[in-house]
């Protein structure tokens, strides 16, 4: 039976969904404004973070809230911390190309606690609670038993804000080419982290991602059986903006060409 957390998780979710689609002839004619250098935001996005908070608050009025359009400080204390991303995928969503969610953890004394991320087009809601497994609509996951490389495919994302890294990131993209099945880029990194849960991808690295990227992702993995770390093989993966995953045995075989392939600076982002 799932908690009350996971239960409000769901209504915010499934209400979020509603306002996302509520947008969707739209897609293309949305009045999309710049964070950043190809960092988008829609009239959708902000209307899901509102619904999301206001489910959440109306439930637990005294929670704290780390929500991507709203964040004012990225930090996490040993309270409970709620942290959204109201559309994982937005330029998807703008180009009404499917692959895109809602994400929602709740962390408590710094750990996830609940994780659940929600893929509008397709239905698909992932959910874990810690210690109660990862479920896709309610069917219990886990990652794939695939060991080799040569049997995997892997998710990645492609830098588009800090391209500071880009030559090794593709002399690394060379080597997935030369040695596992493929390598996707399907623009939405929960969607990724949960495609590796389902067993669907073996892996999955990127960098520059945030706390509402992979917070509700990540323990949906790890309750799916599979690592998740950072570049060096650490736990500096929530705020470090570098993250890779997979079965146990490809997290390896991916952590071990990141090491070849990414210099030391890059891989721990000091500048
Ligand atoms: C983005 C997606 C994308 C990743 C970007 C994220 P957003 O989130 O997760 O896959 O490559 O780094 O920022 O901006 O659509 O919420
Ligand atoms: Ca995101
Ligand atoms: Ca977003």
């Amino acid at each position: 039976m799932s908690s009350k957390d996971l239960e409000i998780a769901v209504a915010a979710a499934k209400d979020a969904t509603k306002v996302i689609k509520s947008f969707n002839d739209q897609h293309r004619s949305l009045n999309v404004q710049y964070k950043g250098r190809h960092d988008l935001v829609t009239k959708a996005d902000v209307a899901s973070e509102e619904k999301i908070i206001s489910v959440i608050k109306d439930a637990y009025p005294d929670d704290l809230i780390l929500a991507e359009e709203t964040a004012s400080d990225n930090t996490l204390s040993e309270d409970r911390v709620w942290i959204i991303d109201p559309i994982d995928g937005t330029t998807n969503f703008t180009h009404g190309f499917p692959a895109y969610c809602v994400s929602i953890a709740l962390y408590e004394y710094r750990e996830a606690k609940i994780g659940l991320v929600y893929e509008v087009t397709h239905g698909e809601m992932f959910t874990a609670e810690k210690g109660k497994g990862a479920f896709l609509n309610g069917e219990k996951i886990s990652v794939s038993n695939y060991s080799k490389a040569d049997e995997s495919l892997l998710g990645t994302g492609f830098p588009y804000r800090d391209l500071e890294l880009v030559d090794e990131y593709l002399d690394l993209f060379k080597v997935f080419m030369y040695e596992t099945q493929g390598v996707r880029r399907p623009g939405s990194a929960a969607y990724d982290l949960c495609s590796v849960a389902a067993g669907r991808f073996e892996g999955f690295y990127e960098y520059g991602l945030s706390p509402w990227d992979v917070a509700a992702g990540a323990l949906i993995i790890r309750e799916a059986g599979g690592i998740v770390t950072d570049w060096n093989g650490g736990d500096d993966w929530l705020f470090g903006k570098r993250i890779v995953t997979g079965n146990p045995d490809i997290h390896s075989y991916v952590l071990k060409r990141l090491k070849e392939n990414i210099s030391e600076k890059h891989r721990s982002g000091k500048k």
